[in-house]
């Protein structure tokens, strides 16, 4: 799904004023902290650069991945949505492709820092969406808040794992549907949400994608289940971060546990090997995980061709 205009839009309006290379220099800070210094509960993001630096070279590809996890998550989901919680909201990308996957604009984003509430209540206001945003540090634990729908994107990862434990706990106790985890598609990414997923299951939840049950995750240890969102890059985004190619592939896991039976869907989980007459399909099913050849004559193949990874495989 593509990045809204309006976000674009403003968001290149407020760079504008800014000096280029002191954003370039704020981007590369925020890569290098993302990468070396996640995971101890470390504030990351916090001076006005900072946050403007986000908004351009990460808020597209956070929008593009929980809009695809959203995507999948709904195939198999169907109960409506009727309020969304986004916790660790940052500039609001979750929110944005939640109301738009959805439909629901009865928002709250809790977020620990002043400026990052700032840009997200404004890029709100950009798309007419009146949510309500609350400074609140969610480890210290929430308040009467509660939603259908509650998300936390690339957020848990910034946490202590003890801080992370609680979190899950947290969020999933003020769920009333749906609960969405979306973490960057690094194997830390993938091994923390396996590690929610026996939480969640342990505290009575039904895991609606990306896995077809609550069964064991047969995936080896050494391998990690992720997906990935193409996004269009914008010139800011190029200029920012260098490089010419017009996309970027954002590499995500994610986990969505309901409260309610829903089951989930046999997933293709790898790109499809195509070779001559004939497409292999990496499957997770209720039965572990399956290579599927689907030949020239199954019919199956058509089906086998379009698919992607990510994608729902019904008949194996
Ligand atoms: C990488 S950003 C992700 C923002 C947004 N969810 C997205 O997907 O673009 C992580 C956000 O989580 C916030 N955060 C980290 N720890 C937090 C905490 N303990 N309580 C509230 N927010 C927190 C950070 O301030 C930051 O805005």
């Amino acid at each position: 799904m593509e990045f809204p205009s309006e976000l674009r839009y403003t968001i290149e309006q407020l760079l504008s004023a800014q000096d280029v290379r002191a954003l370039t220099a704020a981007a590369e800070g925020i890569s290098n902290r993302y990468r070396n210094e996640s995971g101890n509960g470390k504030r990351l993001v916090s001076s006005e650069k900072d946050v403007l630096a986000y908004a351009a070279v990460r808020m597209p590809a956070t929008f593009g991945a929980v809009s695809k996890a959203l995507e999948l998550t709904l195939e198999v989901f169907e109960e409506e949505i009727n309020s969304i919680l986004d916790a660790g909201a940052g500039t609001g990308a979750a929110s944005h492709a939640a109301e738009i996957n959805t439909g629901c604009d009865n928002i709250t984003c809790l977020e620990r820092e002043e400026g990052m509430i700032a840009l997200g209540q404004q890029l709100m206001q950009a798309r007419g969406i009146g949510a309500s945003w609350i400074r609140q540090d969610i480890t210290a634990g929430l308040s009467d808040q509660h939603a259908d729908l509650v998300i936390s994107s690339y957020c848990l990862n910034e946490l202590t794992t003890a801080e992370r434990k609680k979190a899950i706990i947290t969020l999933w106790e003020h769920t009333d549907k749906l609960l969405l985890l979306v973490e960057p598609g690094t194997p830390e990414g993938a091994s923390q949400l396996r590690e929610a997923r026996n939480i969640l299951i342990e505290a009575g939840g039904y895991v609606a994608a990306p896995c077809p049950s609550n069964g064991e995750c047969t995936l080896p240890l050494d391998d990690w289940c992720h997906f990935t969102a193409r996004v269009a890059r914008s010139k800011l985004h190029k200029q920012l971060k260098g490089g010419d190619a017009p996309y970027e592939d954002e590499k995500f896991c994610f986990l969505a546990v309901s409260k309610s039976g829903c089951s989930g869907k046999p997933r293709i989980l790898r790109h499809p090997k195509i070779e001559s007459g004939k497409i292999t399909l990496r499957i997770c099913t209720e039965q572990g995980i399956t290579d599927k050849v689907v030949t020239r004559k199954s019919p199956l193949f058509k089906a086998a061709r379009k698919s992607d990874s990510g994608d729902s495989f019904g008949e194996i």
